[in-house]
């Protein structure tokens, strides 16, 4: 019996056409009435003939929607073949659905594989076994090129994971503003400040500003003597004011050169908490901090900072690596003020001239501002002051020195421990005039401040 082409009706036997008949009068579709051939009898018919039998008989079939039966159905009667122009025509003459949306659906069904899930491995099972697909469209009743078809899908198979968790659906407008927000509230804690406007009243004529740095005050072979007598000496002289430009620790266990802490005589911990206690013992002397390259390991490792966490204690200004600092000393009695531009910081490109260990600071007037008074930079342990007159005015150019007065570092570049200078820079300000006087060490600048001001 043939599913297409010429047919008409005379293949059926008596009880199949009985059938036929009686579900073509109950209203059934031409799928319903394949289905049930197919259940009753084991067989299918082309729709196209089924229709010539209804009109031999003459009976129409109602018109309904064939394509409303689902995939499962379809399946069922393993009708295939009914998804294409016969099908698509009968839709259509049903008026319930446009052509566009006629030929959506079957592509749906078409695509999700009109064949039922036991038939499926069934066919499956035979292509592997090495059948033919006209012997398997045979068998199952069912047009070659869908066996054809069922074998490409076969080939070109996909995964499909439900629950994959996708990243592209972040709402990146949101992230963006998440960011900006948390940038402004950690720049709200963030003590650093690029410049300072100080300003020190005072009744005398003259202040004295020593320029403290690369304390390293755990370290065996730092002047905690010479050290701590100096602060005795700026404790007791009146308007004699400290800057401070980093190195306040060793800190060697935090630092890339941990063999150092060989020579500390404390933990870094102890040694923490001793330079705070020794720095609160200046309060109100010490007028900012900034942060030098042995501080910097702690803030580099574990985000912390010490000259930052001083200056927040002491409410004076951090300045990081190094700022300017705008020095206004005012004497209340003559009602006289003086400006003095100060830039310090613990490092400057050409620092490590010992020849010329104050080129550093004309490179400061070059390349970041002409108008500072004074440049102080730190680091380098050797200790140099002196006025100029560059770039049409009087400057005072400073390197600070050090309490530390050699480690192995220094020994190895050969460097003797006399050859430091700890003579700690100290310049005189006068409040009337723009008057500079360099001085060196603590002791000589207190008593000069002290004669100054008689
Ligand atoms: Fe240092
Ligand atoms: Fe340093």
């Amino acid at each position: 019996m043939g599913r297409s082409g010429v047919w008409n009706g005379k293949t059926l036997s008596k009880a199949e056409k009985r059938s036929l008949i009686s579900w073509i009068k109950k209203g059934y579709s031409r799928l319903k009435c394949n289905q049930n051939l197919m259940e009753k009898y084991g067989r299918t018919v082309d729709p196209r003939n089924l229709s010539r039998f209804a009109r031999q008989e003459k009976l129409t079939f109602k018109a309904t929607n064939e394509l409303d039966f689902s995939t499962k159905e379809l399946a069922s009667v393993r009708g295939l073949w009914l998804i294409g122009a016969p099908q698509r025509r009968l839709a259509l003459e049903a008026g319930k659905r446009t052509l566009n949306s006629v030929q959506k659906k079957i592509t749906r069904l078409r695509a999700t594989g009109a064949v039922a899930d036991g038939l499926r491995e069934e066919i499956k099972e035979e292509l592997r076994a090495g059948k033919s697909s006209a012997s398997i469209a045979k068998k199952h009743n069912i047009a070659v090129k869908f066996i054809d078809e069922f074998k490409e899908t076969e080939k070109s198979s996909t995964i499909e994971i439900e629950n994959l968790k996708r990243w592209e659906n972040t709402d990146i407008e949101d992230l963006l503003d998440f960011i900006e927000d948390g940038q402004k509230r950690l720049k709200k804690m963030d003590a650093e400040q690029g410049e300072a406007n100080i300003k020190i009243s005072t009744t005398s004529k003259y202040v004295a500003l020593m320029f403290l740095s690369d304390i390293h005050l755990e370290n065996v072979n730092t002047d905690l003597r010479g050290l701590r007598r100096d602060f005795d000496i700026i404790k007791s002289t009146k308007d004699f004011y400290v800057g401070f430009g980093g190195d306040l620790i060793d800190n060697f266990i935090v630092g890339p050169h941990k063999e150092g802490v060989i020579e500390a005589v404390i933990p870094p911990k102890a040694a923490r908490i001793a330079a705070g206690k020794l720095f609160d013992s200046i309060r109100e002397r010490l007028l900012w901090t900034i942060l030098g390259c042995h501080d910097a390991w702690d803030r580099d490792y574990a985000d912390y900072n010490l000259p930052e966490h001083i200056a927040r204690k002491l409410k004076i200004p951090y300045l990081g690596h190094g700022g300017d600092i705008n020095l206004t000393v005012h004497n209340k009695k003559s009602k006289k003020e003086q400006l003095y531009n100060i830039h310090a910081r613990h490092k400057y490109r050409g620092s490590s001239g010992l020849t010329n260990g104050t080129a550093c600071c004309k490179n400061v007037l070059r390349n970041i501002d002409p108008k500072f008074d004074i440049v102080a930079i730190s680091h380098n342990h050797f200790a140099e002051i002196k006025i100029e007159h560059y770039l049409r005015k009087d400057r005072v150019f400073i390197r600070t020195g050090s309490y530390k007065k050699e480690d192995r570092f220094s020994n190895m570049l050969g460097f003797e421990a006399c050859e430091f200078d700890s003579q700690i820079p100290v310049v005189i300000l006068n409040t009337a005039t723009k008057d500079m006087k360099v001085i060196s060490g603590v002791s000589n600048a207190s008593d000069t401040l002290k004669a100054l001001n008689r």
